[in-house]
C-alpha cells in the first residue's frame, strides 16, 4: 500500500494550479446517459473517483473516447442495461448520480446501496433520493440487496420539497429526473452549491429547461429530448480553499491559479475580517501571503454559500496554530470530526465536546507522527498538518486523498514540500 512521507516544517513558495472539480465532474459524467448524442467533457480531473465514474458508464454500454488527458468524449446512445455494475458501484458513493439519468432515459434503474467514504452514521442513507424519485412517480423495491427502481410509464413532473435536509447530490439528481419528465417540477428548499448550478446550466445549453439553479426554488419543465454539448469543468473550490489553509497554517507565500475566488468568499472573508491572514485576489487567482499572528475564530459547516463541511477538516489544522480557542461545528455530517484524534497525536491541543464540536487550542507544537488517513478530506488535513508539523510524518492509505485531489505529492513538492510517495 503507498504512503505519503512528509518531512516539517515547510516554508511552501510558488504558484500552483487547481484541477477541474471532483464534485463537479461526478454528476457530469452520468448526466450524459440523457443524451444520445455526442458530449466533450474538458478539465477533468485525474482521480480515482473520476476512472470509476467513467469505467462505470463505459460498463452501461457507452462508448467514451480521450482524445487528450482530461478530455472525454462521450456516446451514451448505445447504453443497453440499466443496471449498475455492483462491483464498481460499492466503491464510490457518487455512483448514486446514475440512477436519476437512467431513470429518466430509460424508466427504471437497479444500483446497490452506493460506497464510498464512511461520514456519515453507518451507511450514507439515500431515503431523500427515493423519497424524491417517488414524487416524480417513480417506485422502489428490494431485491437481492439491490434497489429496484421503476416508473411505469416514464416519470411525470411532480413538486417535491426537501424536508430532511438541504442536499447537494439529491439536488442534482432531482433535476437530472426532471429533465426530460412529462409536465413540470418544482424542487424547493434546494442545495445552492455552484456545481449545481453549473450542471443546470450544462443542461440547458443542451435544450432542458430548468430555471433558478442555485436558488433554493428550482422549476424544470420536461423536455424530449437532451441534445449534443460540451462541458469544461470548474475549478474545484475545495482544492482551492484546501491550498489556501495550507499556506495560511505554513505561513507561505502561495499563488493559487486557476480557480474562483467567489466559490469560497466564507473563507476569505474570515481570513481579511478575523484570522489577519494578508491575501490578494484576482479573477481566477488568490494570492495567500504569511501572517505573523493568527488569531483564532470557530466556524458552524453550512450549505453553500456557508462554511464547506468539506473545508472543516484543514480549518481546524490551522486552528492549532492561532492563538487562542476556536469552536469547530459539524453540522453536515456524524463522523466528521474523528480526525481530531489524529491531530492530538501529533501534539495538537483539542477537546472533543461531542460527535459535532470540538474546541482546538492553539497555538500548539505538532510534531511528525505515523497516522492513516481516515477519508478524504481529513487526509488533506493531514497531509497539512505534516506540512505544519516538526519531523517525519507517514501516512497510510493515501488512496483515500488521491480519490479527490490530483497527483497531490508531486504538486506540493513543486512548491517546496518535502514530500514524497512510497
Ligand atoms: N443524507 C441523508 N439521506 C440522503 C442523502 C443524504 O440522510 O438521501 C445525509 C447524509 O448521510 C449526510 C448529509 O445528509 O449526513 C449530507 O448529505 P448531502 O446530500 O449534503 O451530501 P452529499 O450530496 O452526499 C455532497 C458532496 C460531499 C459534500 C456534501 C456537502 C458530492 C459527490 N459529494 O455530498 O462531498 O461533503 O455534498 O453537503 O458532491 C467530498 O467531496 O469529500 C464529499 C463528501
Amino acid at each position: 500500500m503507498s504512503k505519503f512521507i512528509i518531512n516539517g516544517p515547510a516554508r511552501l513558495k510558488g504558484e500552483i494550479e487547481v484541477k477541474g472539480a471532483k464534485n463537479a465532474a461526478l454528476k457530469i459524467i452520468p448526466a450524459a446517459i440523457l443524451s444520445t448524442e455526442k458530449i466533450t467533457i474538458s478539465n477533468l480531473p485525474q482521480i480515482e473517483d473520476v476512472k470509476l465514474s467513467l469505467a462505470l458508464l463505459e460498463d452501461l454500454g457507452a462508448k467514451i473516447d480521450y482524445p487528450r488527458p482530461g478530455t472525454a468524449i462521450i456516446n451514451a446512445s448505445g447504453i443497453n442495461k440499466t443496471g449498475l455494475n455492483p462491483a464498481l458501484a460499492n466503491k464510490f458513493r457518487a455512483s448514486i448520480m446514475f440512477v436519476a439519468p437512467l431513470l429518466a432515459r430509460f424508466g427504471e434503474a437497479t444500483f446497490p446501496h452506493p460506497g464510498g467514504c464512511i461520514i456519515g452514521a453507518g451507511k450514507r442513507d439515500i431515503d431523500v433520493f427515493l423519497d424524491g424519485f417517488a414524487a416524480l412517480g417513480a417506485e422502489t423495491s428490494v431485491k437481492d440487496n439491490c434497489y429496484h427502481i421503476k416508473a411505469k410509464g416514464g416519470l411525470s413532473g411532480g413538486e417535491f420539497f426537501f424536508y430532511k435536509l438541504i442536499a447537494v447530490t439529491a439536488t442534482e439528481s432531482m433535476i437530472m429526473a426532471a429533465v426530460l419528465a412529462k409536465g413540470k417540477t418544482v424542487l424547493k428548499n434546494c442545495a445552492m452549491e455552484p456545481e449545481i448550478k453549473a450542471l443546470a446550466d450544462y443542461l440547458n445549453s443542451c435544450g432542458a429547461k430548468i430555471s433558478n439553479a442555485g436558488t433554493p426554488t428550482i422549476t424544470i419543465e420536461g423536455v424530449a429530448k437532451i441534445s449534443a454539448g460540451s462541458f469544461a469543468v470548474m475549478p474545484d473550490r475545495i482544492e482551492t480553499g484546501s491550498f489556501a489553509i495550507m499556506a495560511a497554517a505554513t505561513r507561505s507565500e502561495i499563488l493559487i491559479k486557476n480557480c474562483v475566488p467567489e466559490h469560497i468568499r466564507v473563507l476569505l472573508e474570515i481570513f481579511k475580517n478575523r484570522l489577519g491572514i494578508p491575501f490578494e485576489e484576482g479573477s481566477d487567482w488568490i494570492k495567500i501571503k504569511p501572517a505573523k499572528k493568527i488569531r483564532p475564530f470557530g466556524i458552524k459547516t453550512h450549505e453553500y454559500p456557508g462554511f464547506p463541511t468539506d473545508l472543516q477538516q484543514p480549518y481546524s489544522v490551522l486552528m492549532t496554530q492561532a492563538e487562542g480557542s476556536s469552536l469547530i461545528h459539524e453540522t453536515i455530517f456524524d463522523r466528521r470530526l474523528l480526525y481530531a484524534d489524529l491531530l492530538s497525536q501529533m501534539g495538537a491541543d483539542i477537546i472533543m465536546c461531542d460527535p459535532h464540536r470540538i474546541v482546538v487550542n492553539g497555538p500548539a507544537r505538532l510534531c511528525g507522527h505515523k497516522l492513516t488517513s481516515p477519508d478524504l478530506r481529513a487526509g488533506i488535513a493531514l497531509v497539512i498538518a505534516a506540512l505544519v508539523a516538526e519531523g517525519r510524518t507517514e501516512i497510510d492509505n493515501i488512496y483515500q486523498i488521491e480519490r479527490g485531489y490530483e497527483n497531490i505529492a508531486a504538486r506540493l513538492a513543486s512548491l517546496g514540500a518535502d514530500i514524497i510517495k512510497v
